[in-house]
């Protein structure tokens, strides 16, 4: 059988090894960045997805936080970024995309994500979990202290990609 040239596309599309990388990035760090490009060692396509929570009130808005990412990961056409509400499996079995990559800092997250992983393989059993490492000069950083350092006056260039910083610059008028 011969396929022409859209088909072939279409057929490598099919074929794509996808993840998603769930968060409230409320800003993405660097740690985020690390999980990013670490995950595209072994997926082509990494699907950014914030949570657009009503119950939280975040720092930045959901279309703040995503055009944030999208900037951050301009011109790489590994990387989707997206807004997604409700249930993460649901978000996962819409997309047709089988794994859910978490950052593992240190074992104070283990609790927590431990808990959501087999949440979420109850709740859709063909949703797999894998978690990553950040680099270790990344294991402190959290969206939270960033905010918190940023606001006090701290410097916070290491700890984030630049269109976050110029952000955080505006959003606090400094
Ligand atoms: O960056 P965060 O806040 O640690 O990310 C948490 C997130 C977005 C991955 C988690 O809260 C989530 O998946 N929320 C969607 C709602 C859901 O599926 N809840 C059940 C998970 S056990």
């Amino acid at each position: 059988m011969i396929i022409d040239k859209q088909e072939c596309q279409e057929l490598k599309l099919l074929m794509e090894r996808k993840a998603i990388y769930p968060g409230s990035f409320d800003p993405i760090t660097n740690g985020h960045v690390d999980i990013i490009q670490r995950g595209k060692k072994i997926f082509d396509k990494i699907v950014v997805a914030v949570l657009d929570n009503p119950k939280k009130t975040p720092v930045f808005s959901i279309e703040e936080r995503v055009k944030m990412i999208e900037k951050t990961f301009e011109g790489d056409p590994a990387i989707e970024v997206t807004d997604f509400d409700g249930l993460l499996v649901d978000f996962a079995i819409k997309n047709n995309i089988q794994v859910v990559i978490r950052g593992l800092r240190a074992i104070s997250d283990f609790e927590y994500e431990f808990q959501m992983a087999l949440m979420n393989r109850k709740l859709s059993p063909e949703v797999e979990t894998l978690f990553m490492m950040p680099s270790l000069k990344y294991s402190f950083l959290s969206s939270n202290l960033v905010k918190e350092v940023f606001q006090l006056g701290g410097c916070v260039k290491d700890l984030v990609p630049p269109p976050v910083e110029e952000a955080l610059r505006e959003k606090f008028n400094f």
